[in-house]
């Protein structure tokens, strides 16, 4: 009867596995802080794409380790970078795998801002011209959609210019729209290599406390052009997702983020809490407070679950 009655249903096909690939062959680097999560040359992500379209998975979103850093985030936007390497294997040997590029710089930048820094702080506008350059030699590499994540103002715009200049009318743009200044991204910074080496991105990501700067946050983002919106943090922003569901009709996705996730993993390796029970209920409540889908690294194991 519970089955009958129930009002929200997961399904592996709303989730998005986060991946980060990084430079070499056959190599598989975990990633302490997320166990089993783990950094992947291309071949093994190419791999473990197989799998995740087996399982039925929505899709992945990919995030790169360069072999070298720079102060303008040049391996951001070269069509010889790692995540554009990436995207031409994935897509040559897994055709039918949704594949979503991150597109940021602070994982190619030697001080690990997400931008250009003049004097000690992130330039707005000068990061746009790498953005949009990101973006493009992206959706060359084969990008399916392509993710802002750098929080700069007029980015998608900029992204949807020169997208379409390029020729990539039909990428579109998943905007990490109403993206907080969040101490749960602690554990991504060791996954992705991206810890600022000075200051913090408080600058350029928003107040946790601002619900109604969020609301105006996602519609500049749609004004400009994005197709999707995310909201990340997930389950700390439940509010933030509702909120969003009532007064946008476009897809609306939730960043379930890597402090969530080994939060959970933590506890649950303690015996603490269920892994399994705790997985899914936290997946249930952000699909129940209005998220179409989820990007998630419980992707796997809930897929299989659900299976
Ligand atoms: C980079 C980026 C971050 C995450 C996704 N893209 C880190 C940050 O903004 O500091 C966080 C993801 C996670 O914690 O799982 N702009
Ligand atoms: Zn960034």
């Amino acid at each position: 009867m519970r089955r009958l009655v129930r009002e929200t249903r997961l399904d592996p096909a709303n989730f998005v596995l986060p991946l980060f690939v990084c430079p070499g062959e056959g190599i598989r680097r975990p990633i302490s802080s997320m166990p089993p999560q783990a950094q992947m040359s291309i071949d093994v992500t190419v791999e473990e794409c197989r799998e995740i379209q087996a399982l039925g998975i929505g899709g992945v979103i990919l995030f790169g380790l360069p072999e070298s850093k720079d102060e303008v985030a040049s391996g951001a936007y070269d069509d010889q970078g790692i995540v554009q390497q990436a995207v031409r294997a994935i897509k040559r040997e897994v055709p039918e795998l949704l594949v979503i590029t991150d597109v940021c710089n602070c994982e190619y930048t030697s001080h690990g801002h997400c931008g250009l820094i003049v004097n000690g702080d992130v330039a707005n506008d000068p990061t746009l011209e790498w953005l949009a350059k990101a973006a493009v030699s992206h959706a060359r590499a084969g990008a399916d959609i392509v993710a802002p994540s750098d929080m700069m103002d007029g980015r998608v715009a900029a992204i949807r210019t020169a997208l379409d200049a390029g020729g990539f009318t039909n990428t579109p743009i998943l905007s990490y729209a109403a993206k907080f200044a969040s101490g749960y991204y602690g554990p991504f910074r060791e996954a992705a290599d991206s810890a600022p080496q000075f200051g913090d991105r408080r600058s350029y990501q928003m107040d946790p406390a601002n619900a109604r700067e969020a609301m105006r946050e996602i519609a500049l983002d749609l004004e400009e052009g994005a197709d999707m919106i995310i909201v990340k943090p997930g389950m700390p922003y439940l509010d933030i997702i509702r909120e969003a569901r009532e007064r946008f009709d476009v897809p609306i996705s939730a960043y379930q983020v890597s402090g969530e996730y080994s939060m959970i993993m933590a506890a649950a390796q303690n015996g603490w809490i269920d892994r399994d029970r705790v997985m899914m209920e936290s997946l249930t409540s952000i699909k129940r407070a209005g998220a179409d889908f989820i990007l998630t690294y419980f992707a796997k194991p809930a897929a299989k679950l659900l299976g």
